[in-house]
């Protein structure tokens, strides 16, 4: 069993911060998205692992490296283009050498990961396996029908008017018939090779697709608040790991209440951080509040502020800001309150930046 994870694509609906970086980088608990994929895949078994990587190629590869750290070992596939998941199938072809694989769309946080779906379809006859989960907005997604032995009967990208509230999530397990129904399929209206109608062409085709229900939580981190819910899950969760890892500095007039994750060099200097809170390498917070459900990357500062459910990347900085919450602020990028009269908004935003004055 190989893996093909998918770390192209441009991430628009996350702009400006895809401007400069990956989507598939952008840190939950202060570890990249793809790194979360990455581990289930090791958990997995899995050792192969081809990454579909397109202009942010150089971003993902000094982050992944050779695969060694995840007990993997990574080839690199380039897409010129974001054409479609079928796309990288195809373009994967080499590598995968009709062996089975799961996919994996890089962007995708799934909880408990893939162990058990990988050995059910090993333990199965099937040429595919999808993984659903219910979804409050299944139009939003590839959509199953499926027959009361959980056999798929019809599967639809993003219907305007969805038969089922069953969303395909971002894991798929082929045999090598994908390879016939990825160059079967034409373009869809969206211009890309829909992993969704090659999946449709092998049932038509008559091969065996099966589906396993998603339980745990999973979310697809396009966009600002799916990427704070995902952040939020993660954090949810180091409440069943160490309650506070303090390798950072505590003054005596600072209060920490777990879970919370203080990286080595960060210093609180009379401050309030209410977990789950990470707090990255270096970052120093003074006068302030840091509130549940916050990442704060390394080397950030946050100075007479409140911040409480967002997310730091590395380098930022927050200075004299009353109430900073559901934000997601880029590398070295700051936020500050000038003092001056009368007040006015000075802003120095990247193209599609979202400011949302209270
Ligand atoms: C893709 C698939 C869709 C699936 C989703 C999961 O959508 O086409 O069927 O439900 O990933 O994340 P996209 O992110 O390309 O819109």
């Amino acid at each position: 069993m190989k893996a093909l994870v998918l770390a192209g694509g441009s991430g628009t609906r996350l702009r400006p911060i895809t401007y400069t970086s990956a989507k598939q980088l952008v840190p939950l608990a202060n570890k990249p998205i793809l790194f979360f994929g990455l581990e289930s895949i090791a958990a997995a078994g899995i050792r192969e692992v081809g990454i579909i990587v397109g202009d942010t190629h150089a971003d993902i590869e000094s982050a992944v490296g050779d695969g060694s750290r995840f007990g993997l070992d990574v080839t690199y596939l380039r897409q010129d283009e974001p054409r479609g998941l079928a796309h990288a199938v195809l373009i994967a072809r080499d590598f995968l050498a009709g062996d089975p694989f799961v996919m994996y769309l890089g962007d995708n946080l799934v909880v408990g990961g893939i162990d058990r779906f990988v050995r059910a379809f090993e333990e199965s006859s099937s040429d595919a396996l999808v993984l659903v989960t219910k979804v409050a907005n299944p139009e939003q997604f590839g959509v199953a029908e499926l027959d009361p032995d959980g056999r798929v009967v019809r599967l639809v990208e993003k219907p305007a008017d969805p038969a089922s509230d069953l969303a395909l999530v971002g894991v798929y397990i082929f045999d090598s018939a994908v390879h016939e129904a990825v160059r079967a399929i034409r373009p869809s209206a969206r211009g890309e090779l829909e992993i969704t109608e090659a999946i449709q062409w092998l049932v038509d085709a008559g091969r065996s697709v099966s589906t396993e229900v998603l339980t745990t939580p999973w979310i697809d981190t396009g966009k600002l608040q799916d990427l704070l819910e995902a952040n939020r899950i993660v954090l949810d969760r180091l409440e069943t790991g160490p309650v506070t890892a303090v390798e950072g500095t505590v003054d005596s007039e600072s209060h920490v209440s777990g879970p919370v994750v203080l990286e080595a060099g960060a210093t609180l200097l009379r401050s309030t951080v209410r977990g789950p809170v990470v707090v990255g390498a270096g970052t120093r917070i003074e006068d302030s509040f840091v509130g549940p459900y916050t990442s704060i990357g390394a080397g950030c500062t946050v100075r007479d502020s409140s911040v409480e459910h967002a997310v730091l990347m590395d380098g930022a900085e927050i200075d004299g800001v009353e109430r900073l919450c559901d934000s997601l602020v880029g590398r070295g990028a700051s936020v500050r309150r000038a003092h001056e009269r009368p007040p006015a908004l000075r802003l120095h935003i990247g193209d599609h930046s979202e400011v949302r004055l209270g």
